[in-house]
Order: structure tokens, then C-alpha cells, then sequence
């Protein structure tokens, strides 16, 4: 059966180019979305995946920096100029960070909150200037929001806010009709989880337990989501099936204990 839930509708994506937000990117236009990707470093990855997706009249990429809101604001801008109207967004663009509180600098604290937090609420606040009723936001949250690990507080405490904001905007943006909900992803299969996924092992673990052995006891299906299982709970949350779902932090991690 061929999915047209997103049949004329168009959706912005941010963080794009790799991961989760290309898992979304390619799910909404499978769906039937014209989608602008941003990106801030891998052009050719973002324009591969415009390619993918059909080119020109359904998808293109714009650079736009998450941490700098009046570049995000002109992607949106681009977006509505280039397919007419925005009924999606999708904030996928994010960075991790691990560290212990003795070395965290306000350096870091600043770099991590511009783009998870910072970065996001300004994307709302520019998508839903050109939103009619019916539309969709959903951020990107992370299970480490409520769950405790090591060194991760800078991280953690970014995505926390996330949930927060959510709740909160939910109350204004439910009066112009527009949904706003997070998704919290578990670990799932892509460079952030390639380039920091053994920093989750808890240090008496280290070189005791690897990754794989840490997902067999943490997470109920026992293995790291792929992008494409994480994308279809944004797809849902941007759909009209979450008609009535606002305000809320749906999490898609496998089960994490
Ligand atoms: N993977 C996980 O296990 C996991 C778990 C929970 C939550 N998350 C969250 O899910 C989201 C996607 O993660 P991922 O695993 O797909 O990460 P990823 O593989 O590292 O990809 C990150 C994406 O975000 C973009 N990005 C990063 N900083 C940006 C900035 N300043 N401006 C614009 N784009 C920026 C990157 O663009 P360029 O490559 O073009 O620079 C890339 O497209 C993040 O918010 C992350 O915190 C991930």
C-alpha cells in the first residue's frame, strides 16, 4: 500500500543531511512531502539526498547553521518560497557531549544549548510564523533526558529543556491549531552513536562490557534503533493520525530500562 499522508504538505527538516533527520527527511517525501533539508557541514551528503528524493520540485538543501537563528529563519523562508507553504517541521539538528563537571566550560554549556535547545526554539518560533492550523512540529529530544549516565549532564540537561518547551508552547499553539510534541530517540545506529555510543558504559564497565553487551541488558529489544524505526515516530507525530496528541515527549527507544 502506497503512504500519501504527507500528499501535498510540506516539511522542513533540520539537521538533514545524516542520521536521524535524513531518516525523516526521506520518510516524509516517501510519503508524499516536498522537504527542504538544512545542514550545517556535509553538503554532499544533503545534496545526495535531495538527489534521492527527486530533485528540485520535492526537495532541496539549504546550509543552515541550528545554532544561529537567523539562518534557520532563512530556510524556512526558502522552504515557503520555493513549494509555497509549511505544514511540517522537523528539528532533528543536534550534537552530543560527554564530559565530567570539572571540565565543563561555559564554552561548552553555550555551543551544546545553542544548537539542542536554543536552535530549536527559535525553529519553532520561525515555522510557526507561516503555519496554518494543522500544523506539525516535533523536536528532538533524547531518552538521556530522563535517565541518568555518566558525565552527560551538559547533553542531558539540553534535551531536558526540550520536553519543557514543548509542554509549554503546546498551550499557544494549540490556539492557532498547530501541534508541538518531542521525540525522545534511544540509541540508534548513525555517526553520533558511532562517535560516542561507548561513552554511555558506565567507567566501571569500561573494558569490562561493550556496547553490545550494555544493549542486552539495557534496552528490552536488546540492539540500537536504525534511523528509518526513529523517523517513523516523527511521521506519526507530523501526521494527522496525532490529530489530538499535543504537548507531549513520545519516547522510541526499544524499551530502555
Ligand atoms: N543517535 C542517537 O543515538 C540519538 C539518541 C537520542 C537523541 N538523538 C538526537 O537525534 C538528533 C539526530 O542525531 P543523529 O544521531 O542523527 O546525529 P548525527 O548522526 O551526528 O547527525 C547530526 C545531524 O545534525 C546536523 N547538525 C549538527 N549540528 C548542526 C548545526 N549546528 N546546524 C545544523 N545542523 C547541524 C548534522 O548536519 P551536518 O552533518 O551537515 O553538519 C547532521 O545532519 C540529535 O538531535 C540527537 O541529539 C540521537
Amino acid at each position: 500500500m502506497q503512504r500519501t499522508r504527507f500528499e501535498g504538505k510540506v516539511a522542513v527538516v533540520t539537521g538533514g543531511s545524516r542520521g536521524i533527520g535524513a531518516a525523516v527527511a526521506r520518510r516524509l517525501a516517501d510519503e508524499g512531502a516536498a522537504v527542504a533539508i538544512g545542514y550545517r557541514g556535509h553538503r554532499e551528503a544533503a545534496d545526495a539526498l535531495v538527489a534521492e528524493l527527486g530533485g528540485g520540485g520535492r526537495a532541496i538543501a539549504v546550509r543552515a547553521d541550528a545554532s544561529v537563528p537567523e539562518q534557520t529563519g532563512a530556510l524556512i523562508e526558502r522552504a515557503v518560497a520555493e513549494f509555497g507553504r509549511l505544514d511540517v517541521l522537523a528539528s532533528c539538528a543536534g550534537i552530543e557531549h560527554f564530559d565530567a563537571l570539572e571540565k565543563i566550560t561555559p564554552a561548552d554549556f553555550d555551543r551544546v544549548f545553542a544548537v539542542n535547545t536554543r536552535g530549536q526554539l527559535f525553529a519553532v518560533q520561525h515555522a510557526a510564523a507561516h503555519m496554518r492550523e494543522g500544523g506539525r512540529i516535533v523536536l528532538t529530544s533524547s531518552v538521556s533526558a530522563s535517565k541518568a549516565f555518566f558525565r552527560h549532564t551538559l547533553y542531558a540537561a539540553s534535551k531536558a529543556a526540550v520536553e519543557s518547551m514543548v509542554l509549554n508552547l503546546s498551550a499557544e499553539l494549540g490556539q492557532k491549531g498547530i501541534t508541538i510534541n518531542a521525540i525522545a530517540p534511544g540509541g540508534t545506529a548513525t555517526d553520533m552513536a558511532v562517535e560516542h555510543g561507548a561513552s554511555y558504559l558506565h567507567p566501571d564497565l569500561v573494558g569490562k562490557q561493550d556496547l553490545s553487551g550494555w544493549l542486552d541488558v539495557q534496552v528490552a529489544l536488546g540492539r540500537l534503533a536504525e534511523p528509518s524505526e526513529i523517523a517513523a515516530g516523527y511521521a506519526f507525530l507530523a501526521s494527522d493520525d496525532a490529530a489530538y496528541m499535543t504537548g507531549r515527549n513520545l519516547q522510541v527507544d526499544g524499551g530502555m530500562f
